[in-house]
């Protein structure tokens, strides 16, 4: 049982670029929807395509760009990040591939999904023995929450299944096994939240590429994680800041 109320907001698929699919007033309107949230997140995640390119322009306009952000955050690596050796760069501004974030009420689990130059994703056979490591000995009471880029579940209203995790099967059992409280994911542009057991998977929609999904247009999720163990996931239209709940689902 969790003290009380936490809020995540989870971004995704910024793609910034000086040159290609990013939306810099989108984005800028992105920033502005999440500085007036209300209230504040206790934590941004953003699972992955920080970059369109993985090139070092992209990646020097990223880390400025994501000096804006006035909350904590954590980022995960997703395919357009480990374009042209991009993972090089990641690690050097950003950080370690894969990591834990330790909250005083959440234990984050971040893998690195893709894998250079493919657009397919897996986690593969160690990091599965990392993250079963991980979920093992974190403490009981903490949340526990697995972010990565690829989905592991196919989301709809996103066209021809391609890019689900090649290892999703091993991946989902680990995480049901482990009772996991939330997979937060990206990569297809639309948002989706699906309950399988005791573990809710999201997907964020992208926060500001052009290419966007019929009339999915840009926005981020929001995710209420109440004492009582309810979970509530709410969209946030960027252009008009609208609120839709996606799905609440109450405690097993
Ligand atoms: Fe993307
Ligand atoms: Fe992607």
């Amino acid at each position: 049982m969790l003290r009380k109320n936490y809020r995540i907001a989870h971004i995704s698929d910024t793609h910034i670029t000086k040159h290609g699919q990013f939306d810099e007033s989108i984005f800028n309107m992105g920033l502005e929807a999440l500085d007036s949230l209300s209230p504040k997140p206790d934590i941004v995640v953003h699972t992955g395509d920080l970059t369109d390119n993985g090139i070092l322009p992209d990646y020097e306009l990223a880390m400025d760009k994501l000096k804006s952000i006035r909350y904590r955050y954590i980022v995960a690596p997703g395919n357009h990040d480990e374009r042209n050796y991009g993972h090089s760069i990641f690690k050097e501004m950003l950080g370690p591939l894969d990591f834990e974030k330790d909250e005083e009420w959440a234990k984050f689990v971040v893998l690195n999904s893709p894998e250079p130059d493919r657009d397919e994703g897996r986690l593969g056979r160690r990091r599965q023995i990392y993250l079963e490591e991980v979920l093992g000995s974190t403490p009981p009471g903490k949340l526990k929450v697995v972010v990565f880029h690829h989905h592991l579940v196919p989301v709809p209203y996103s066209g021809r299944e391609v890019n689900v995790l090649e290892d999703a099967g091993d991946v989902l059992e680990i995480v049901l096994q482990n009772r996991v409280d939330l997979v937060l994911m990206g990569h297809r542009h639309v948002r989706h939240a699906i309950r399988i057991d005791e573990t809710v998977l999201v997907n964020a929609g992208t926060f500001s590429c052009i290419r966007t999904r019929g009339r999915f247009l840009q926005s981020f999720n929001l995710i209420d994680i109440s004492a009582d163990g309810t979970v509530k996931v709410t969209e946030v239209d960027i252009r008009t800041r609208e609120e839709r709940v996606l799905k609440c689902f109450q405690k097993v």
